[in-house]
């Protein structure tokens, strides 16, 4: 089952990025490329409706660049304030240690009727990020029609913000 190899294949890094934080380091699943590829392949072939792919900065790029270009869909980068060098809609948001905001440019879907997007990060943790992500993919026009996780911090409650946006979560390890 593809869980049980994420599992496997992620490893546990205690107190990382400060004391009492365990992180999930996703290094060790990239460098397995069939397992990086499955995880693709997972959310390529199941969202084949949508007309973008949408990523966060910066792990997102990793999984949501490989996903678009598997679908021949076109990607759309949610970036850390300051780096969209075009005119951008920001949000702040609260993350599971400190503040940050993300931007996304205002033209994004320019080309596209009612844009269809899956929306694509590494993890959901508080869903603070995520949730920062939809309210920008909407303000620009988008309709997010799953938001695609590797893996999802059940215990911190983060599908809950998505599901009240009227988001589906699909996260592949729980
Ligand atoms: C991590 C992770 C998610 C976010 C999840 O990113 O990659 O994007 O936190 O947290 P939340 O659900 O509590 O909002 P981080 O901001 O650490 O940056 P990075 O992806 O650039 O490493
Ligand atoms: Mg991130």
């Amino acid at each position: 089952m593809l869980a049980e190899k994420v599992k496997k294949a992620i490893r546990d890094i205690p107190d990382y990025p400060k004391k009492g934080i365990i992180f999930k380091d996703i290094t060790t699943l990239l460098n397995n490329g069939e397992l990086f590829a499955e995880v693709v392949d997972y959310f390529a072939n199941k969202y084949k409706d949508v007309d973008f792919v949408c990523g966060i900065e910066s792990r997102g790029f990793i999984f949501g660049g490989a996903i678009a270009y598997a679908m021949k869909k076109g990607f759309v980068p949610l970036r850390k304030k300051g780096k969209l060098p075009y005119t951008t809609v920001s949000e702040k948001y609260a993350l599971e240690y400190g503040f940050d905001e993300i931007e996304i440019h205002i033209d994004a879907f320019k080309n596209i009727k009612n844009p269809k997007v899956l929306l694509i990060d590494d993890l959901i943790a508080t869903g603070g990020t995520a949730e920062a992500a939809v309210k920008l993919i909407q303000k620009v026009g988008g309709e997010v029609l799953a938001a695609g996780f590797l893996i999802e911090l059940s215990f911190l409650d983060g599908v809950k913000k998505l599901e009240n946006l009227g988001v589906k979560v699909d996260s592949i390890l729980k």
